[in-house]
């Protein structure tokens, strides 16, 4: 199939199901800067599968910028093709090509002059939408990156906070519906805890999207975390492992992957680590023959809640489904699914990433006394505890070592006393 430039639109993969994103083949692409001694990107090749979020990570300069930049042609390839939905865009009119791809950079980018509503319409405008479709689309896309239209859209960027210049730069990249998003370091100019609520809102957006979204980041953390998929990168984009966050946890290619990780303390704190000890996430649980519309219910009202546990009448999980499978059945099913991701709270973290490796949610359901649900595990969980376990070492290092010797000295002195006066 051949098309044209002027009818490219990658639409092809919207015909299968809700996949809303096309998939892109960075094949074989190098990029040297002029005058460069090594080239940035180094015949990179990568497959971003439709519909689903791609992490690129790696140190400061290692090229991902310049991977991303070359996706939407804001930088030329020196060599190789990228080719979207099919149709190789490396010859493709760079303008219009943009105008079919969202792009999302640090601190949103937005225009200080215009107000939110026009940063939003930019590209809407350029392709002529009407004005009235154009404002109900600026509405949609505020609700849709949880901004109350009748406060925001009237404001400048300058009169909102990092977090919200950043929401509109997400509203501003979706306002044309592009199948393709891709995001530079999108998070990294707020303070952690806006970045954790921006994170979770992507996801959230995502799950209702579905698009093709690459986003580059040098916070592994964030990687693992955003990632259908994640590549990491060394200098020169040179792809060191593209796999699963799950399996990069669990397998690390190599040393290099290690480091990111976290130097060992966190891989160690995994083995060392049990189930029971983290946090877990609370599920919507539910019951064989309940009426679905009921658990639906349940599953907006406690929001974030794409799966729903089907547990027995002695609370033991039967099954996962997620609310698209729910939707489409009057009743919740019985029966138990063998494979089941499922994890005892005896079980170590390293279990417990060994069994996400099978499931594809990047979670596992936890069973305590007598199989009972405990809660949910997810990868986010366990970056948490490798996180948590890195910091625990550093400030250990910090600690004069004689001090602590004193302390554990005086506590293993003490209990023999203890015994000692209870037996008299
Ligand atoms: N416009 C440019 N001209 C020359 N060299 C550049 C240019 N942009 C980036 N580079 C170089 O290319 C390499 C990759 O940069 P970049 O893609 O921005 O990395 P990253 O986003 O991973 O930090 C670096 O060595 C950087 O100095
Ligand atoms: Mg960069």
């Amino acid at each position: 199939m051949s098309r044209t430039e002027t009818t490219t639109d990658f639409t092809d993969a919207t015909v299968s199901g809700d996949i809303a994103g096309s998939e892109i083949l960075v094949d074989h692409v190098t990029k040297r800067y002029p005058g460069a001694r090594k080239a940035a990107v180094d015949h990179l090749t990568l497959e971003i599968p439709a519909g689903e979020i791609v992490t690129l990570v790696g140190p400061s300069g290692c090229g991902k910028t310049t991977t991303l930049k070359m996706i939407n042609r804001l930088i030329e390839p020196t060599r190789g093709r990228i080719v979207i939905g099919g149709d190789d865009v490396t010859k493709m009119n760079g303008d219009k090509l943009r105008r079919r791809i969202g792009y999302v950079i640090q601190g949103g980018g937005l225009f200080p002059h215009m107000s939110v509503a026009a940063n939003i319409a930019v590209v809407p405008k350029m392709l002529h939408w009407s004005r009235p479709k154009i404002t109900e689309r600026v509405d949609e896309l505020l609700d849709l990156v949880s901004l109350d239209p009748d406060t925001y859209r009237n404001r400048y960027p300058g009169e909102l906070s990092g977090g919200q210049q950043q929401r509109v730069g997400v509203a501003r990249a979706l306002a044309a519906d592009p199948p393709v998003l891709l995001m530079d370091e999108p998070f990294g100019a707020v303070d952690p805890l806006t970045r954790q609520r921006l994170q979770d809102e992507l996801l959230r957006i995502q799950g209702q999207l579905n698009k093709t979204i690459v986003v580059v980041t040098h916070d592994f953390e964030e990687a693992m975390k955003l990632g259908d998929w994640t590549a990491v990168f060394s200098e020169g984009a040179n792809v060191v492992q593209y796999d699963s966050p799950e399996h990069i946890l669990a397998q690390p290619a190599n040393e290099f992957v290690e480091g990111f990780i976290g130097e060992g303390a966190g891989l160690k704190q995994l083995n060392l680590s049990r189930v029971r000890e983290v946090e877990l996430w609370p599920a919507v649980t539910c019951s064989p023959g309940e009426p679905t519309a009921d658990v639906l219910r349940r599953m907006d009202e406690a929001g974030h809640h794409e799966h729903a546990v089907v547990l027995d009448a002695k609370r033991r999980p039967l099954r996962w489904p997620s609310a698209k499978q729910l939707r489409q059945m009057e009743t919740v099913p019985a029966g138990w699914l063998a494979d089941l991701p499922v994890v005892s709270q005896k079980s170590t973290l390293t279990d417990a990433l060994n069994t996400m490796l099978v499931s594809t949610t990047g979670a596992a359901l936890v069973t305590g006394v007598g199989d009972a649900f405990a809660g949910v595990i997810t990868v986010e969980i366990i970056m948490d505890t490798i996180t948590r376990a890195q910091r625990e070492a550093e400030a250990d290092y910090d600690t004069p070592t004689g001090e602590n010797e004193e302390v554990a000295a005086q506590a293993g002195d003490e209990e023999p006393d203890l015994v000692g006066e209870a037996d008299e």
